[in-house]
């Protein structure tokens, strides 16, 4: 049995489309048999988009896409919004970019990247619902690694649960960034950064 992250090629495909209302915002998402949020939008994902502040940013990377709620919210909030998606499961990246297509979003990418391997720029936001099960190291990398990949001012909104080192992850990073916890809903912390 696979986890989501991995790429595993013997599973069965079974795409669906699903329609996502977040806000006052109505878009579709494509999900697979092992990809995250299967059978539709992550309760944690919802609480980080219903509490980000897009106000005065512009570029975005939404690292671990999955198959793209995050970016696709985002860059259906304004035509100037610039957003990157990167997963390393190839099969996110695809539906994703079906996603992309299907809400007919020209100011959205979504590609193959391990962490920040294909990633040479810098952005307003990085935003991320980090991948819990691919273990500890790979998550403090997506949010240590962050900042090189940050503008001045730039911020990092991350939706992390108590139960899943919310607390240990704030401690852990002190010594880079000051973390403000912006909403704290049914066990998830949506917290946000400044470096
Ligand atoms: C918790 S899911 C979030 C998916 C989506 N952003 C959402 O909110 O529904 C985390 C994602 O991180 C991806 N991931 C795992 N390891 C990764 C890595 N090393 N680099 C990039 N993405 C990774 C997984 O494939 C998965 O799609």
């Amino acid at each position: 049995m696979g986890h989501y992250f991995t790429n595993d090629n013997n599973l069965k495909e079974q795409i669906k489309k699903i329609e996502v209302k977040v806000n006052e915002t109505i878009f579709s998402i494509y999900t697979d048999n092992g990809v995250f949020n299967k059978k539709g939008l992550d309760y944690g994902t919802r609480v980080l988009l219903e509490n980000i502040n897009l106000e005065n940013k512009r570029t975005f990377l939404d690292v671990g896409c999955g198959c793209g709620p995050i970016g696709i919210y985002i860059a259906k909030q304004s035509s100037n919004n610039k957003v990157d998606m990167i997963d390393i499961n190839v099969n996110a990246v695809k539906l994703t970019n079906m996603g992309i297509r299907e809400n007919k979003l020209n100011n959205a990418t979504a590609f193959v990247s391990d962490i920040y391997d294909k990633i040479n720029k810098k952005y307003d936001i990085i935003i991320t619902n980090p991948p819990i099960h691919a273990g500890k190291k790979v998550v403090y990398n997506i949010i240590r690694d962050a900042k090189n990949y940050l503008n001045d001012n730039g911020e990092l909104w991350i939706v992390i649960r108590k139960d899943q080192g919310a607390k240990s992850l704030i401690k852990d990073m002190s010594d880079i960034y000051n973390f403000n916890i912006i909403k704290r809903d049914n066990g998830f912390y949506i917290l946000k950064t400044g470096i």
